[in-house]
């Protein structure tokens, strides 16, 4: 071994001490930036409708500004927003209902699952744009983690609608969207101490059906004459891929001039639409939390905040301690290498500065002796010579 190859163990050992993980190995007083991400509604994904709309998916991203790291949490409709809004409309073949005098209603499948995606990297193939929002810490982040399940069981289901009020403004059904997710973990990202770094509130969707009395619950969907009604409306507002969209759009104002039923969450709502602008759709600011930051407000289980680790349980005298030990390992080691293989010692002559140490062992006698020569009122006789130090590596 030459100089060269003690070199290269060398860089290997340092490299090996300051290598980092790429995810979750941030610090927990570590700055993460929060980012506000936007990516247009492809085709591909949500389907020919909503492409056609001025329509956008939102998402959070996180960076940490030591260890850049990323992570990436959003809401989406399971398997697309299209299945959420229309049902799958499946002839009813059953035996009982066919041998009636009037024709089988059929029956609706949905799916309607919404759920929180959360992702180790941030796909910048996706994504087309991000704005810096907040920045929170890493123990805030670890908070927020714990909140996601807590936001993703209240909200098992995707609804792409408000339903408000024409007259007074009221909201009767808040919606569950990508947006709402996203505004919902800026509150909880506000309230766990984040700090805002913006003064403009950001846009986001808005698809809102404006009814006239406040929505009821259909009690009995499954009675013949209720099921007739919601059956034949979404028979009516099916899309027909062929069809133009403008066109379908046309007739959909027509269609929703009138009833509406609303699925979410397996429940059917009976709206009673505004008859001259009976939906709105629009993308325009949504303000922002502002005020006291209180993490009560989330109602989130006190396990999710980790007490801070004991001052201490590890004072000063311990730290230095270990930093001594670990520090006088790592001369010993670097030591013993660069007698071996650099100075080609052997044997007791690989520990570093031996004769250094050596003479450190009769100053300490010396010590003890010239205290004993004070006390006893002897002759003190220094032990040790200092004139073979050599200069410490
Ligand atoms: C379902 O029934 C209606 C009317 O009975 C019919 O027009 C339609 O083609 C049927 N659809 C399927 C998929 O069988
Ligand atoms: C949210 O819930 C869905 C379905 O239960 C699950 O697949 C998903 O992993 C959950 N997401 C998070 C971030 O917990
Ligand atoms: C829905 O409401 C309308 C108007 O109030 C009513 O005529 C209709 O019977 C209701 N339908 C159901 C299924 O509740
Ligand atoms: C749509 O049009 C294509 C041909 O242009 C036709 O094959 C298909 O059956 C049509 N689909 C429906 C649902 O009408
Ligand atoms: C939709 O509108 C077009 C014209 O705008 C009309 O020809 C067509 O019949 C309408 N379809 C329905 C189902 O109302
Ligand atoms: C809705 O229906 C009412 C009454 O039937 C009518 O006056 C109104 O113009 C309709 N609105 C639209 C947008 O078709
Ligand atoms: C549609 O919604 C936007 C944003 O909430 C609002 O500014 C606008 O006035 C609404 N338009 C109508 C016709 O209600």
């Amino acid at each position: 071994m030459n100089r060269y190859t003690l070199a290269s163990v060398l860089v290997i050992v340092v490299v090996l001490f300051s290598s980092s993980f790429t995810v979750n190995s941030y610090d927990l007083d570590e700055s993460i930036d929060v980012y506000y991400l936007i990516a247009p509604l492809m085709k591909s994904k949500y389907g020919y409708l909503l492409a056609n709309f001025n329509a956008f998916h939102a998402g959070l991203g996180f960076i940490t500004k030591s260890t850049n790291e990323e992570y990436t949490v959003d809401f989406i409709a399971y398997p697309t927003i299209t299945a959420s809004i229309f049902p799958q409309i499946v002839n009813n073949t059953d035996s009982a209902a066919s041998t009636s005098a009037e024709e089988p209603l059929p029956d609706l499948v949905w799916n309607t699952i919404g759920m929180v995606q959360y992702q180790e990297q941030i796909d910048g193939t996706y994504w087309t744009s991000r704005e810096k929002m907040y920045t929170i810490t890493g123990q805030q982040f670890k908070e927020y983690l714990c909140w996601l399940p807590i936001y993703n069981q209240s909200f098992p289901y995707y609804n792409l609608f408000d339903v408000q009020d024409t007259d007074t403004g009221d909201i009767f059904i808040p919606s569950s969207t990508c947006y709402d997710f996203v505004w919902s973990s800026f509150t909880a990202l506000y309230a766990l101490g984040g700090q805002l770094l913006t003064s403009t509130p950001p846009n986001r969707d808005y698809v809102t059906l404006m009814v006239t009395t406040e929505p009821n619950i259909v009690d009995h969907p499954m009675e013949p004459d209720h099921w007739k009604q919601i059956t034949q409306f979404y028979s009516a507002i099916a899309y027909n891929p062929n069809e133009s969209f403008q066109n379908y759009i046309g007739n959909l104002t027509i269609l929703l001039n009138g009833t509406f039923f609303l699925h979410i969450d397996g429940k059917y709502y009976n709206l009673t639409m505004a008859p001259l602008n009976p939906w709105n759709v629009s993308y325009s600011p949504q303000p922002l939390p502002y005020g006291t930051a209180d993490p009560s407000i989330l109602n989130m289980p006190s396990t999710c905040f980790p007490t801070p680790p004991k001052k201490s349980s590890i004072g000063g005298g311990w730290i230095f301690i270990i930093i001594l030990l670990c520090g006088s390992t790592t001369y010993l080691l670097i030591g013993v290498l660069v007698n071996k293989f650099l100075f080609k010692q052997h044997g007791i002559d690989l520990i570093p500065n031996r004769k250094v140490w050596l003479s450190f062992g009769s100053l300490i006698g010396d010590g003890k002796n010239f205290i004993v020569s004070k006390v006893t009122g002897n002759k003190f006789i220094p032990l040790s010579k200092h004139s073979e130090t050599q200069p410490l590596i």
